[in-house]
């Protein structure tokens, strides 16, 4: 039995509530100024350095990037302060107000009443009917790449992840065949991301406009994603069909409860290159990391295996075989936990608050890492770092977890909308290839996660093997 979790700590640890903000202390430790991109190597491996933030100065832990503050906050209810309780003192922290350039409004990136209006008009063609209307989809797709895969062949499993849930993201949100094209889509996708390299250069705005290499790599990469998009919603428009994808549903979407009107082209796009882009990069993160931790633990895989004979028997799966595959569902849960696609959460707030007796200033940046949360032994007992996916299936486990100690769909208002989606996917995709196949690393495969904007695994070199 996993130990209960402790008590959260005392409200010291918590927010500060009702204090003013600008009466309280700086947290303690924060190294000179400019020093700190190097000690936290941010740009090289900031996983390890947001670890070593948390592990030095804990809950409260402050750095400085260039002029910026910023904070790493750790503790269960703090998230849920940033989150939910005071959510409107914050806005998307500076990395995702710089992917305008390529989203625009999106739901991602846009803010205030837009955002609300947009995530209204949205919300319908996520409804769980409609996710499982998918389903046949998600399930094609992933029958497609177990037809493909051969006994010892060999595969990158974050490569053949992306082109699946690619091929899926294009089905059911386009309703186009992308499959062909993905990798060149993919390739326009990683393409138009390299946005982000220049996230911590000040001359980034500058380098936008001028003609360098990186700007038309870019450009040319936006280019090609808009021309898919943009035909398929003209293509749409003309045949005035109406279909099931999500691209039907935001057509004909009307925002009843506010101007009664719909979503125009540009809007449209906006939208749906950002489902794209936040979906499917890390549904197929977290099934490459899948294959990876089931390599490494025989035990589970095998319950795997004898979950999917037992409520299969043989057939591919469908919608209604979900709730029947808890164990299938724990494995991406757990995997989830501990290689959460999403790994940090960043915020800018508007006004200084309080958190754990410090003061949180104005403009700097609020991280709240799953990744960390994910393995605070505080919450998860002294197995933390083990994959146990049997944990999940333990009378009221999730209830018994402080809420955020768990959270790889963020929470709030900007929760991930798409979090049914991702699941049913997750599932789908993952009961339909292992029935057939198991995965083994291939000798001397270098496995290393990479955490940009999500956390990747790269170097899965794995062959594949019957089940
Ligand atoms: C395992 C897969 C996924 C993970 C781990 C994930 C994680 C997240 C997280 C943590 C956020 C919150 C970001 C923040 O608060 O700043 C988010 C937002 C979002 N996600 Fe996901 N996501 C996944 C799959 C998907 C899918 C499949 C879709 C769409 C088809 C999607 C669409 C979105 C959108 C549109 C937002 C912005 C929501 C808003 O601000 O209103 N995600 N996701």
């Amino acid at each position: 039995m996993r130990p209960a979790p402790p008590e959260p700590p005392p409200p010291a640890a918590a927010s500060a509530g009702g204090a003013d903000p600008a009466s309280l202390p700086d947290p303690p430790g924060q190294p000179p100024r400019g020093s700190v991109l190097r000690a936290l190597r941010f740009g090289r491996d900031p996983l390890a350095g947001i670890r070593r933030l948390q592990l030095r100065w804990g809950d409260v832990a402050m750095a400085r990037i260039g002029k910026r503050r910023l904070y790493v906050l750790s503790h269960p209810e703090m998230v849920r302060d940033v989150l939910v309780t005071h959510h409107r003192n914050f806005v998307k922290s500076f990395a995702l107000q710089r992917a305008r350039v390529l989203l625009g409004e999106g739901l991602l990136t846009s803010e205030g009443e837009f955002h609300l209006r947009q995530r209204r008009l949205s919300q319908p063609a996520f409804h769980r009917d409609r996710v499982a209307a998918l389903a046949g989809t998600m399930v094609r797709y992933a029958d497609d790449a177990a037809n493909r895969w051969r006994a010892g062949m060999e595969v990158d499993a974050t490569r053949e992840m992306n082109r699946l849930t690619l091929g899926i993201a294009g089905t059911a949100l386009l309703g186009v065949d992308v499959e062909g094209e993905a990798d060149e889509i993919g390739r326009a996708l990683t393409d138009a991301l390299g946005l982000f390299d220049r996230l911590h250069n000040p001359l980034a705005p500058l380098l936008d406009r001028l003609p360098v290499p990186g700007t038309l790599r870019m450009r040319r990469a936006r280019e090609r994603l808009d021309a898919t998009i943009y035909r398929a919603i003209a293509e749409r428009r003309a045949s005035g069909e109406d279909r099931d994808d999500l691209l039907g549903m935001l057509l004909s979407a009307r925002d009843v409860e506010g101007d009664g009107g719909g979503m125009t082209d540009l809007q449209l796009r906006d939208e749906l290159l950002t489902l794209f882009l936040a979906g499917h990069e890390t549904t197929a993160n977290a099934l490459a990391w899948t294959w990876h931790l089931l390599a490494l633990h025989p035990r589970a895989e095998a319950r795997l295996h004898g979950e999917l004979r037992d409520v299969l028997g043989g057939r591919a799966p469908g919608a209604a075989d979900y709730a029947a595959l808890p164990f299938t569902r724990a494995v991406l849960a757990e995997s989830m936990r501990l290689h959460p696609p999403a790994w940090t959460v960043g915020r800018e707030p508007l006004a200084d608050f309080a958190a754990g007796g410090y003061r949180i200033r104005a403009g700097s940046i609020v991280l709240v890492s799953p990744w960390i949360l994910h393995h605070d032994a505080r919450w998860w007992g002294a197995d933390v770092d083990a994959f146990r996916p049997e944990r999940w299936l333990q009378p009221d486990f999730e209830a018994s977890l402080p809420r955020f100690a768990y959270f790889p769909f963020g929470g709030g208002p900007r929760k991930c909308i798409g979090e049914g989606f991702a699941w049913m996917e997750g599932v789908l995709a993952l009961a339909t290839l292992a029935r057939r196949w198991r995965l083994r690393h291939v000798p001397r495969a270098a496995v290393a996660a990479r955490a940009g904007i999500t956390l990747r695994p790269v170097g899965l070199r794995m062959r594949v093997e019957a089940a």
